[in-house]
């Protein structure tokens, strides 16, 4: 073994001692009872948002969302939750990035959250469609002025040669909203994703997960607990 291949060796495993050595589920945790859980997710979910608000978790409002390409070869990022209720679970984004150009070609999604001080994820699969570019605009327009001059661009997950050459484009773009408050990016894109499964784990320091997941069917929602 060269010297080069047993430091990477060792490396490898401080990072494994490491890795064991963080404590999962620690702190306080709160309770989850699924018999009294509400008969809408979306009840449950706000429930289980507001107390990760007020647990001070930060950016409780991300969350990841999975798609897939045209191909099958499934991608992952997180995104900020803009909405949740009748219409579903709402994200924006511009169409012409990756996650865009997956959602054109298999319009379907998963989103999970996870909040660590209360050991909660919430998984929420199902199709996606765009809201449609009043709406879309409206969420452009709600957008601070960086976020609003970034999105104007365009140019999300396309090769950029240097830093500078953003700032530059930044730089302009935000000259323009300036001249033109108005503008709104036209690839930018409200989406929603109409639930058909809800799950909601509770995570327990001696392992006693609890798990209730909620399928959408003809009559309504359906409630049932698994394994975890
Ligand atoms: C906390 C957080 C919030 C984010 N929110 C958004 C968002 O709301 N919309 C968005 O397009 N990208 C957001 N991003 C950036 C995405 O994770 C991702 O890098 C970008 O959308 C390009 O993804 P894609 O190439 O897979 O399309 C966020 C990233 C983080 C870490």
């Amino acid at each position: 073994m060269s010297d080069q291949e047993g430091d990477r060796t060792s490396e490898a495993a401080g990072a494994r001692e490491l890795l064991r050595s963080i404590e999962v589920f620690a702190g306080d945790l709160p309770g989850f009872d699924p018999a009294a859980a509400p008969e809408d997710p979306v009840a449950l979910f706000t429930e289980w948002l507001l107390a990760a608000v007020r647990a001070g978790v930060r950016e409780p409002h991300a969350m990841t969302l999975s798609t897939v390409d045209a191909d099958g070869n499934p991608a992952a990022r997180v995104l900020i939750l803009k909405d949740v209720g009748e219409r579903g679970w709402q994200f924006a984004s511009d169409a012409g990035s990756a996650k865009g150009r997956d959602l054109a070609a298999r319009p379907r999604a998963a989103l999970t959250f996870y909040w660590p001080a209360l050991a909660r994820q919430v998984r929420v699969r199902g199709p996606v469609a765009p809201e449609g570019p009043e709406r879309s605009a409206a969420d452009f327009l709600a957008r601070g002025p960086g976020a609003r001059a970034e999105a104007l661009l365009g140019r999300q997950s396309q090769p950029l040669a240097d830093l500078a050459e953003r700032d530059a484009a930044v730089r302009e773009s935000s000259a323009r909203l300036a001249r033109t408050p108005g503008l709104v990016a036209p690839g930018w894109t409200l989406y929603a994703l109409r639930p058909v499964s809800v799950e909601f784990w509770q995570g327990d320091k001696e392992r006693r997960h609890t798990r209730l997941v909620y399928r959408a069917g003809d009559q309504g929602w359906t409630r049932q607990l698994l394994w975890p």
